[in-house]
């Protein structure tokens, strides 16, 4: 079979170097209002309290690196990289965080990042967004898990609104999406094949509950799963309701590293989102070149990460800096009904 031909994976390799996403640039162009050295006088050691912070709580709980970095991710897909997932309800509905792709996102997450804010507003003062801390605290659990260091855009403010639960629902794909629900998901974002097929590598961290494969091996195995794979999570979740969790990637749980995609070339993906990547031709390409180059997958993930983190970001003077990750400030962004400050219906 050509695919399993070195010298195939040095022409893909080559060509993906070549492709129109992956010439000498390797970052995307700045957001509006984004830059590299926006907190340089600020807070100039932001970016190392939070390494050391992560460092010390990724020692007593490695699962937070995950919990972490699918926040930002599930942040930026909806609305945009505005900190709104990080908010509770309010009496203006339920918040973006109880929508359902939402309810598996560790508290334990939401928390640290709580944590990071107070620290860093104790040494700098509330110039940091929660946005932002949400996008360094992803690259540091990307980093500290063995994965790229890269650069991340930083400026971003926090937004006063969060989505509603169908806003939620359409811009975050369900684990049994296919790759053309994928693409078509990813495209309401501007992102393409090459971003799905990197972004999804964030699966090379954390776990996944039964409820999210049970299609695939309820009632009987999925055709393109492997067979002892198949058994062992039957062993995992012995029935489809089963609340029980798994590692996204059974090779090396815990580490940010290419091993994901090796799982896929084994059809040992969970969900059927991450093994149609490898199904699909117009994916599969991709998936092998990842699997056989670490470093290209480091490149591509970086790039489409800085990407992700960008979108529909709010700057300059919109939205806030919040005192509190999880409550727009007292008295800001509400609309001003019969003189009094409350009527926070108008604002949503
Ligand atoms: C492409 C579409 C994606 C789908 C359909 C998807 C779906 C899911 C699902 C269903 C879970 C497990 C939820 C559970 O059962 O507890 C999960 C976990 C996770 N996802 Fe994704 N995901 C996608 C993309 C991403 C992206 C872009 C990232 C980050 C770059 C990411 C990072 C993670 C991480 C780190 C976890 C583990 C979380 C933990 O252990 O707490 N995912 N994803």
């Amino acid at each position: 079979m050509a695919s399993t031909n070195p010298l195939f994976f040095l022409l893909l390799s080559t060509l993906l170097f070549l492709s129109p996403l992956s010439d000498a640039q390797t970052a995307p162009p700045l957001a509006k209002g984004l830059s590299y050295t926006f907190y340089k006088s600020t807070c100039p050691n932001l970016e190392s309290i939070i390494r050391l912070e992560l460092q010390r709580a990724f020692k007593s709980n490695v699962g937070l690196a995950a919990g972490l970095l699918r926040i930002h991710f599930h942040d930026c897909f909806v609305q945009g990289c505005d900190g709104s997932v990080l908010l509770d309800g309010s009496a203006s509905g339920p918040s973006e965080k109880s929508a359902p792709p939402n309810l598996t996102l560790r508290k334990e997450a939401f928390d640290a990042i709580n944590q990071l804010r107070d620290r860093i507003e104790k040494a700098c003062g509330r110039v940091v967004s929660c946005a932002d801390i949400t996008a360094l605290a992803a690259r540091e659990s990307v980093f500290l898990s063995g994965g790229p260091n890269y650069k991340v855009p930083l400026g971003r403010r926090d937004g006063l609104t969060f989505a509603t639960s169908d806003a939620t629902l359409k811009f975050l794909p369900s684990p049994r999406s296919n790759v053309s629900v994928l693409l078509a998901a990813l495209a309401l974002n501007n992102l393409d094949v090459n971003d799905l097929v990197a972004l999804s590598g964030g699966h090379t961290i954390g776990i996944g509950h039964c409820s999210s494969f049970n299609n695939r091996i309820f009632p009987s195995r999925d055709p393109s799963m492997d067979q002892t794979f198949f058994n062992n999570l039957r062993l995992t979740c012995p029935t489809s309701s089963t609340t029980n969790t798994t590692n996204l990637d059974v090779r090396t749980p815990d580490v940010f590293d290419n091993k994901y995609y090796v799982d896929l070339v084994n059809r040992q993906g969970l969900f059927t989102s991450d093994q149609d990547l490898y199904s699909d031709g117009r994916t599969n390409p991709v998936v092998s070149a990842f699997a056989n180059d670490q470093g290209l997958f480091f490149e591509k993930f970086a790039y489409s990460m800085v990407k992700m983190g960008m979108l529909n970001v709010v700057t300059g003077t919109g939205g806030q800096v919040r005192a509190n990750c999880s409550a727009r400030n007292p008295g800001t962004g509400w609309s001003v009904v019969d003189g009094e400050e409350g009527g926070s219906v108008a604002a949503y």
